[in-house]
């Protein structure tokens, strides 16, 4: 198959790429080069099947030439502004790339529509539908409840998505990850900052007292998700990725300096004593939790081993020059 992917520099993005070539899928990455998209590209232009092109998705003339001329089976839109902190200081690029870029896209399906039904996959997020108290999860059908203006764009984004296929017969589907780990990270996110800043032996900051809840999901596993929704998805369904591997955030940092303290140690060094409580984030949500029981129906299965894939993100990044 053709797929057209934006934001494949970004951490999911590079790792759904890999995961597609490996499949024999022709790629076209589609991204602008913000400060979080990866420049590790070298070993993507070893794969004949893969393309790239520096275009910003809000850019609806580019956009429009790249997609008429590779006319892609599906669209996999990764391409966002998606660190919350961020969001709260600034939520201007946020509404650009998160509303008006999925705007964009779906104002170039529907121009290319006599030439051929596109289909768009929307990277949602969990944290569209708000937070959790200790119990329950949140379904596909779900209200939405976004509390940072990071998760408010995203909705507004599957909103238009939603309504792009009700009025103009753009077929899409919207899927919902848990928050992803593994390699190729950007370092602002909690779990590659807690690892090189154990590296670096530099303080490990937490917001509050690190008791939210958040369900940690392989990336791998995301990509594989991804690439069954492409195959067995139904136009119009949303679709939740989630692993329920849940834990909060002190009890994750705590595993990640427990590998440091127990396997690179030789001067018996507490990384514990690196992390420092600070005052939490406004809106923070405490927990997120979904049901993922329509990926499975569609034959997704996941990676149960966190232990081991914590064990190899850190090793990724330990052998990466940082
Ligand atoms: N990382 C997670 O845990 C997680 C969880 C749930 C959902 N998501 C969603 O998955 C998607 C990918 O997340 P990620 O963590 O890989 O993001 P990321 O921040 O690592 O990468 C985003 C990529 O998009 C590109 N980009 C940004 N603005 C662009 C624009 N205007 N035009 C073209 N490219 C642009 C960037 O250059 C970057 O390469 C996002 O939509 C995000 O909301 C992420």
């Amino acid at each position: 198959m053709k797929l057209l992917v934006t934001g494949g520099l970004g951490f999911i993005g590079i790792n759904f790429i890999m995961f597609a070539l490996k499949k024999g899928h022709t790629i076209i990455n589609v991204d602008k080069i913000t400060y979080a998209s990866n420049k590790e590209k070298k070993f993507l232009k070893n794969f004949k099947k893969y393309k790239f092109c520096k275009v910003d998705i809000t850019n609806q003339i580019k956009l429009q030439k790249i997609i008429k001329s590779n006319l892609p089976d599906f669209i996999i839109n990764f391409a966002a502004e998606t660190h919350v902190d961020r969001s709260i200081k600034d939520p201007k690029s946020f509404i650009k790339t998160n509303i008006m870029g999925v705007y964009t896209i779906l104002e170039c399906c529907k121009k290319l529509l006599k030439l051929k039904k596109i289909k768009l996959i929307q990277i949602s997020t969990d944290e569209v539908y708000g937070s959790l108290k200790y119990t329950g999860s949140f379904s596909e059908g779900d209200v939405y409840k976004p509390n940072s203006p990071y998760s408010a764009s995203k909705a507004a984004a599957d909103q238009l998505v939603r309504a792009y296929r009700k009025t103009f017969n753009i077929p899409s589907i919207i899927v919902h990850p848990s928050n992803n780990f593994g390699p190729f990270q950007n370092p602002e996110k909690l779990m590659p900052k807690t690892i090189i800043n154990c590296i670096k032996k530099k303080e490990i900051p937490i917001y509050g007292k690190g008791l939210q809840i958040r369900d940690w999901l392989y990336v791998e596993d995301t990509a594989e998700a991804i690439h069954k929704v492409i195959l067995k998805g139904k136009i119009g369904y949303n679709y939740n990725i989630s692993t329920k591997n849940e834990m909060t955030n002190i009890k994750l940092v705590n595993k990640i300096c427990n590998y440091f303290s127990n396997k690179t140690n030789v001067y018996k060094y507490n990384y514990k004593k690196l992390i420092k409580f600070v005052k939490d984030r406004p809106g923070h949500d405490f927990r997120y939790s979904l049901n993922n029981k329509k990926l499975r129906l569609i034959g997704w299965r996941y990676n149960r081993n966190f232990e081991k894939k914590l064990s190899q993100t850190i090793k990724w990044y330990l052998n990466r020059k940082i």
